[in-house]
């Protein structure tokens, strides 16, 4: 075969393979090598320039170059192609629906017991108490001596209590903010206060104990404090907490730093007081603990009994909101399963 024809044979094989064969920018890379590379087709013939006559030799280079610059021309292009063709298909694959909806963010909500706690306030809010707050890592001193307590009081045992040293303790009970409150108020101020917060006891843990609970204290000090305000003041917050028709008794009953001491019970919120497995078949449900301030707490703060007088209740909230919400257990408002918190 001619050298001509050998060449245009090649240049079109070249241009065949560039069109066709190459459909990436990596298979047409291997066509130019093969035709263009060092060792490639091309190069071949120009190293075989020896064998062709003389005369002919510039003719035949010229038809060469031409070839060659007419397949870089045409690899050139198929390489714009291809890459405009792989930009195509990335963005194409990534392109991102802008009218998907957002992820939503769940929405939190109060837990069960703070909401309980908020109505409990709110309660006592509109009859003019105010919140004090105390330590949880209290001194023996308020926990039980200031409430009438003193070292060795059998009625300790109610309680028992984490000790931390001989004097301090995880507090038993929100009383010693009463007696907190007292002795930094001055004696002829009136006090109406509540104090919430967490209590802790050695206690099992079960379907109705904890060894640490929410209660809610309530004191209240000023001249002519009869019981007749303390049975109307818990009435009143029962009957809002609850339900306007729930039936409040008073039992009576002992606390150190309250005397008279009662009791306080509401009708079943199960049955209505006609008796079912909730309240033993009583028809009751004791609900806090209440009484006249001790003459002896009002001395020990400062306050002289014979001037002023005082009623003080303590209640737990989990038990408030478990007879409030029908929650058979207590300890499901501390496991944090959102199946069970999510329904308040
Ligand atoms: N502090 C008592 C308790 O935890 C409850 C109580 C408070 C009783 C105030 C009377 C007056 O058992």
């Amino acid at each position: 075969m001619a050298m001509e024809e050998k060449i245009a044979a090649l240049q079109a094989q070249a241009a065949e393979a560039i069109k066709n064969a190459a459909t990436t920018l990596s298979e047409l890379d291997d066509i130019r090598v093969q035709f263009l590379g060092k060792k490639g087709e091309f190069t071949s013939i120009l190293r075989g320039m020896g064998a062709v006559a003389k005369e002919d030799r510039p003719k035949i280079g010229k038809i060469v170059n031409e070839a060659k610059a007419q397949v870089e021309a045409l690899i050139a292009s198929k390489n714009e192609e291809l890459k405009a063709r792989a930009l195509e298909q990335r963005l194409a694959e990534e392109k991102i629906d802008v009218t998907l909806p957002g992820r939503r963010q769940p929405l939190g909500h109060l837990h069960p017991l703070t909401l309980t706690l908020e109505r409990s306030k709110d309660i006592f809010f509109r009859m003019g108490f105010s919140v004090e707050e105390g330590p949880e890592i209290e001194k023996d001193y308020f926990n039980f001596e200031a409430l009438n307590l003193p070292k060795d009081h059998p009625a300790r045992d109610m309680q028992d209590s984490f000790y931390i040293t001989e004097d301090i303790l995880m507090r038993s009970q929100t009383s010693p903010v009463q007696a907190r409150t007292m002795q930094k108020n001055d004696p002829n101020t009136p006090i109406r206060m509540i104090a919430p917060g967490r209590v802790y006891r050695r206690d099992e843990y079960d379907a109705t104990h904890s060894p640490m609970f929410t209660q809610v204290e309530g004191l209240v000090i000023d001249k002519g404090v009869s019981l007749g305000d303390l049975k109307g003041t818990l009435e009143l917050f029962l009957h809002q907490i609850f339900n306007e028709n729930v039936g409040v008794r008073f039992r009576p009953s002992f606390f150190p730093f309250t005397e008279p001491s009662a009791e306080v019970d509401i009708s079943c919120v199960m049955c209505h007081g006609k008796g079912c497995k909730v309240c033993k078949g009583t028809g009751w449900l004791e609900i806090l603990g209440a009484g006249m301030v001790h003459p002896h707490v009002l001395e020990m703060s400062g306050y002289d009994p014979h001037e002023v007088s005082g009623f003080a209740f303590g209640m737990g909230v989990e038990r408030i909101a478990m007879l409030s919400y029908g929650v058979d257990d207590l300890r499901l408002f501390y496991d944090n399963d959102q199946r069970f918190l999510s329904q308040f």
